[in-house]
């Protein structure tokens, strides 16, 4: 994305520098990314908000065009950020996206802290962003909330701590959202268990090596974590991509899922799930990775 590319730093000795204008888009507020502390007071940028920002229009560059897909089917586009934190991602996409829209498109920013939920709604009053809210809810108490409406098209999850990045897919398994884009962190979850369960006499076979040493115990249950919230996916009608995030150096975990409902054939990626939680012994994780039954599936 040329916009992003970045090029020789007009002050390269201080933290703060000029703002190349390639930076910065038309019609994109000022005042936000003031707010945002991406910029200074006085209009520049330093070294770590700037990669936030590069960071966050690489990302807009995936979700941009499922944007524009939602809008070739109807009128309005119903977004939900779950773990919004500072609501970073909610706001250059409203700035970038939603701002000039005229009909009832919306954001919905999904937090557990209290305080950043009442920044982010000040934020949208200052700067009359009516077309979007947030929720100090949990993503799993957001689901049954009526706070947000019946339909939604895109779930976004970026860097949602833990489960909750499960959580953010049930949700959008619920609504029957059309696209889900997730960055997971850190799960734990599956480690536990794959530690819990070591020396268990199901999985003693030379395949539990991979798992032996603790560091290996972590890698390999994040890993596996991604991939059994791929097949659930797929399991559910949905096409699943998995890219890396380039331009995340900053952090680790730069798994980009991008699921699109397909409605496509469910029978083989259900089985393909179950088959891997009994081979890892990981049958206790079926109701976090639940599907339906093989039956159901192609219903
Ligand atoms: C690592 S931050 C990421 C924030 C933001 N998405 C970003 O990338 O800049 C994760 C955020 O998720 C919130 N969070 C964690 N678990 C949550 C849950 N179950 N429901 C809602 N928010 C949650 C945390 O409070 C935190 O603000």
């Amino acid at each position: 994305m040329n916009s992003t590319r970045q090029q020789g730093p007009v002050v390269s000795t201080q933290s703060t520098q000029q703002v190349p204008k390639h930076e910065i888009r038309p019609g994109q507020s000022i005042e936000l990314l003031k707010e945002l502390h991406i910029l200074t007071q006085d209009g520049k940028l330093n070294q770590d908000s700037r990669r936030k920002l590069k960071q966050v229009y690489h990302l807009y560059q995936f979700i941009e065009p499922l944007l524009q897909e939602i809008q070739n089917e109807h009128a309005s586009v119903q977004l939900v950020d779950h773990g919004a934190g500072k609501s970073y991602l909610g706001f250059i996409l409203y700035d970038l996206f939603f701002k000039t829209l005229t009909d009832s498109s919306h954001i919905y920013g999904i937090e557990t802290r209290e305080e950043l939920v009442i920044k982010s709604q000040e934020l949208a009053k200052k700067l009359a962003f009516p077309g979007m809210s947030f929720l100090n809810l949990s993503v799993a108490d957001s689901t049954g909330s009526a706070l947000l409406p019946p339909r939604v098209d895109v779930v976004t999850a970026l860097h949602a701590c833990n489960t909750a990045t499960d959580d953010a897919i049930q949700f959008g398994l619920k609504k029957k959202a059309r696209f889900m884009v997730l960055v997971p962190c850190c799960q734990a979850e599956i480690a536990s268990v794959l530690k819990k369960n070591k020396g268990k006499s199901t999985t003693k076979e030379a395949l539990t090596e991979i798992w032996r040493h603790p560091l290996h115990t972590r890698e390999f249950g994040s890993q596996v974590t991604n991939v059994l919230r791929c097949l659930q996916l797929e399991a559910h009608g949905y096409q699943v991509s998995v890219t890396e995030l380039v331009g995340w150096e900053h952090s680790m975990k730069n798994e980009l899922i991008i699921a699109t409902y397909k409605n496509l054939p469910r029978q083989r990626p259900l089985q393909r799930l179950q088959e891997l939680l009994h081979t890892l012994g990981l049958e206790e994780m079926q109701e976090r990775f639940f599907a339906p039954s093989v039956g159901q599936a192609e219903a």
